[in-house]
C-alpha cells in the first residue's frame, strides 16, 4: 500500500508515520510537509533512512505539486494544517488557506486520481463547545458530541477544519470518493511543539518559568494520548466504511488546571508558578467525546492512561531538552531557509 501522509513533519503526523513503518505493515509513506514553524524533520530522525520512506517538501496549496505526488498513491491522509487556536485569534487568512484550500486541492487531486481512500483528519472542535460539568465529580448523564451532534465552531480555526470536513463529506456525496473523516480530542506525547498547553507548561515547569492559565483555568479538555489517535487513524484507514465520521476520545476529562497542577507535581516544582492571565478570546469551556462508533465499528479504544501519559510524556521532554531548546530558540528556521533558501514554500531540490 502507498500513501500520501501531509503534514508529517508536525505532532501528530510524525507520531502517526513512526507507527506506520515501526510496525512494518508493508505501506510505503509519502510525507508533504511545507515545514512551516511546526514542521520539524527532526521529529522523524529515526525513520528518515527507512525504504518505506520519501519526504517532499512542499505545500498542500500548489495543486500542480499535489497532483503530480497523488499519482498511483492508494490513499491519503491528510494531517496537514493549521492547528493552534491561539494563533488563529491574531491571523486567520493561513488557516483558511492551509486548512480549506490546500484540504480542496488534495480532495479534486485525489478525485482526479482515482486515488481509493482520503482521510481527512479532524478535531472535535468542530462540535463547538458543551456545558460545563466537573471532572472530579464525573456523571454519565453529562452530553458528550457524538459524530451526530451539530457543528458549530467557534474559532477561526476550528471554522477552517469544520469547511475542510463539509467538503471533504461533499466528495463523497457528489463524486461518491471514498472519504473518511475523523475528529478526536486533544492530544499529547512526544514531539508536540511547546505552544500548546500540555508542552507549553512542562517546558516552562522544567525551566522554572511561570506556567500561564487562561482565565479560571476550569475549562474542559478530554485528553488522548497521541499513540492512541495514531491507531484510530490506522484502524479508519484500513477498515473505515466510506463518507461515514469516526470520534476519538481519551476518556480522560480534565480541568486545565489538574493538568498544570498535575505537571507541577511530576516536575516537583511549587504550584505558586501558576499565574492565572486574561482569557483566550471566545474561549470553549468544555469538550467531551462520545467514541462509541470507533469502539463498535473499528475495534478500537485509548489504551494509554492519562496519568501514566504525562508522566512518560514529562520524562520525555526531560529527556529531549535539545529538541525544544532549539525550538525555543528559532535554529530550525534558520537551518531550513539555509537548506532550501526559498522560505519554504517548495520541493527541496533533488539530491
Ligand atoms: P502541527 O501544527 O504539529 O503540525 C502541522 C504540520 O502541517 C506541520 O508539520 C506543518 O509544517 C504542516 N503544514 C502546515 N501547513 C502546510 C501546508 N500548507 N502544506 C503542507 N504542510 C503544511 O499539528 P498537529 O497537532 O500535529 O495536528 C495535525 C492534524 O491533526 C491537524 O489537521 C489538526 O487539525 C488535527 N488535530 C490535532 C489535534 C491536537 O490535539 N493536536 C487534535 C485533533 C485533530
Ligand atoms: O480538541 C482538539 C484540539 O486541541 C485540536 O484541534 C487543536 O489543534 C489543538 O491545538 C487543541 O486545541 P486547544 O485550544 O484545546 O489546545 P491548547 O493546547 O491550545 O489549549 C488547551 C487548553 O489550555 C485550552 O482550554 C486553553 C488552555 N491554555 C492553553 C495555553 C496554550 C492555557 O490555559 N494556557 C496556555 O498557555
Amino acid at each position: 500500500m502507498r500513501i500520501l501522509v501531509t503534514g508529517g513533519a508536525g505532532f501528530i503526523g510524525s507520531n502517526f508515520i513512526r507507527y506506520i513503518l515501526d510496525g512494518d505493515r508493508g505501506i510505503q509513506v509519502t510525507n508533504l510537509d511545507a515545514l512551516t514553524y511546526a514542521g520539524n524533520l527532526e521529529n522523524l530522525q529515526g525513520v528518515a533512512d527507512h525504504p518505506g520512506y520519501r519526504f517532499v517538501r512542499g505545500d498542500i496549496c500548489d495543486f500542480e505539486l499535489v497532483r503530480e505526488l497523488v499519482q498511483g498513491m492508494d490513499a491519503v491522509v491528510n494531517l496537514a494544517a493549521e492547528s493552534h487556536v491561539d494563533r488563529s485569534l491574531v491571523s486567520a487568512t493561513p488557516f483558511v488557506q492551509t486548512n480549506v484550500m490546500g484540504t480542496q486541492n488534495l480532495l479534486a487531486a485525489a478525485l482526479e486520481a482515482k486515488v481509493p481512500r482520503f482521510v481527512q483528519v479532524s478535531t472535535d472542535e468542530v462540535y463547538g463547545e458543551l456545558p460545563w460539568f466537573d471532572p472530579e465529580s464525573p456523571d454519565p448523564d453529562a452530553p458528550r458530541f457524538t459524530e451526530e451532534t451539530p457543528l458549530n465552531p467557534r474559532s477561526p480555526y476550528s471554522a477552517t477544519k469544520a469547511g475542510a470536513d463539509l467538503l471533504a463529506l461533499s466528495y463523497h456525496t457528489t463524486h461518491q470518493s471514498d472519504v473518511i473523516v475523523t475528529r478526536c480530542s486533544n492530544n499529547y506525547g512526544p514531539y508536540q511543539f511547546p505552544e500548546k498547553l500540555i508542552p507549553l507548561m512542562v517546558t516552562n515547569a522544567l525551566e522554572g518559568r511561570s506556567l500561564p492559565v487562561y482565565g479560571d483555568g476550569l475549562n474542559v479538555r478530554d485528553w488522548i494520548h497521541v499513540s492512541d489517535h495514531c491507531r484510530g487513524l490506522h484502524l479508519a484507514l484500513e477498515n473505515g466504511s466510506a463518507g461515514r465520521v469516526y470520534n476519538f476520545g481519551g476518556n480522560a476529562e480534565r480541568t486545565n488546571l489538574q493538568v498544570v497542577r498535575a505537571i507541577a507535581s511530576a516536575v516537583e516544582i511549587s504550584d505558586e508558578l501558576i499565574t492565572f492571565v486574561e482569557d483566550r478570546r471566545g474561549h470553549d469551556r468544555r469538550y467531551a467525546i462520545d467514541h462509541s462508533r470507533a469502539v463498535k465499528e473499528l475495534g478500537w479504544e485509548p489504551l494509554v492512561g492519562f496519568e501514566e501519559g504525562l508522566e512518560s510524556t514529562v520524562e520525555w521532554y526531560r529527556r529531549h531538552e535539545g529538541w525544544w531548546q532549539r525550538i525555543r530558540s528559532g535554529e530550525y528556521q534558520q537551518f531550513y531557509r539555509e537548506m532550501y533558501g526559498d522560505g519554504g514554500r517548495h520541493r527541496p531540490p533533488s539530491p
